[in-house]
């Protein structure tokens, strides 16, 4: 019974000295020292051998498996270190070759509209208050005058959703009904705000006009807020923004949320007055709309329009980042080409 003992430890050391990975030496260590490998199972197998050749067959076994042991964990030893030799070499970096460049991101041309404007509304006093995207129609337009089925609405055409009265805004007024109700404290605390954000509608997609962009909202509200204040605070912004000789000059509008309402122009900055194609020979860049806070508007945002009044405006960011880069087309904004964005 020996010799079978003696040709399967002739048999695994063949097998030990082939293997040349862990893996092979793996499946191995599994054919022969596993619980149920052969040399195990030799060893358990003793109890079923006749009695007078159990002793020598025992201790053979055990010396097998023994010897076995101690190749096997010197074979490993010298896998494991020919495998890390090798992986050493492979993966060895060759430290005088050039760095990869690196790619450093910029911001947006609107984010550096957008901060130039939180930076000069901020220094006039103005905090940033954020609304929401997805509004309601109430709040879009019924809570801003515009009544219902009125042509008013028709001003901008509005994406919906598919749940009744869920829309998202056309605009950033909106967020006047929502500043008030929130910071307004019942219409008893004076509120000076802007509310910038994206704004969604649908339309033709052209140079002009995109079906998303952003505005900045104004809102002031106080006891004794007149006309001047909102003309003397834009003039104010138009010096900071576009240079200390900008000029501004207002024309009469219409807004539903607004009366009276304005359109605001500035002084052409790339001709300074004179005529260019940019301002189309007008010496003037329309900038923004603006306006005294509608008494309707007043009370629905929870203030007596005998007490508080307060004027409003709404810019473009992407249309004055237009202007002072003489950007001609407005889907560069949201077509993520690096060759456009990649200027700012
Ligand atoms: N919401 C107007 C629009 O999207 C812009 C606007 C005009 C906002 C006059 C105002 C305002 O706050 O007073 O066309």
């Amino acid at each position: 019974m020996t010799d079978t003992l003696e040709s399967l430890l002739v048999e695994a050391q063949a097998g030990l000295e082939a293997a040349k990975s862990s893996e092979v030496l793996r499946a191995w260590e599994l054919q022969y020292l596993g619980k149920k490998g052969r040399v195990i199972e030799a060893v358990r197998s003793v109890g079923a051998m006749p009695k007078e050749e159990r002793a020598a067959y025992g201790k053979r076994a055990n010396e097998i498996k023994v010897a076995l042991e101690t190749a096997y964990a010197e074979r490993e030893e010298a896998i494991k270190a020919a495998e890390l030799a090798q992986n050493l070499e492979a993966g060895e970096i060759d430290v005088t070759l050039p760095g990869r460049p690196v790619n450093r991101g910029g911001l947006h041309p609107s984010t550096h509209t957008l901060r130039d404007f939180y930076r000069i509304w901020a220094t006039l006093g103005f905090q940033v208050y954020h609304s929401r995207e997805v509004e309601d129609d109430d709040t879009n337009f019924t809570l801003l005058n515009f009544p219902p089925h009125h042509p008013a609405r028709e001003m901008q055409d509005t994406i919906f959703t598919t749940r009744p009265n869920v829309i998202l805004r056309t605009h950033t007024s909106p967020g006047q009904i929502r500043g008030m109700r929130e910071l307004g404290e019942n219409g008893t605390k004076p509120i000076r705000i802007i509310l910038p954000g994206m704004c969604y509608r649908y339309e033709q997609i052209t140079a002009r006009s995109e079906v998303q962009f952003n505005q900045v909202e104004g809102l002031c509200i106080g006891r004794n807020i007149h006309m001047t204040d909102l003309k003397g605070t834009i003039a104010e912004f138009a010096k900071a923004m576009f240079g200390p000789q900008a000029k501004v000059r207002f024309r009469a509008s219409y807004f539903p949320f607004t009366e009276p309402s304005m359109e605001v122009d500035v002084e052409c900055f790339l001709c300074g007055g004179q005529g260019c194609r940019v301002c189309k020979y007008a010496g003037w860049l329309e900038i923004a709309g603006s306006g005294m806070v509608h008494p309707v508007v007043l009370q629905n945002g929870g203030y007596d329009p005998k007490e508080w009044s307060g004027f409003a405006f709404g810019m473009g960011p992407e249309r004055i980042t237009m202007l002072k880069h003489g950007i001609n087309d407005i889907r560069y904004f949201w077509a993520n080409d690096l060759r456009f964005l990649e200027q700012f």
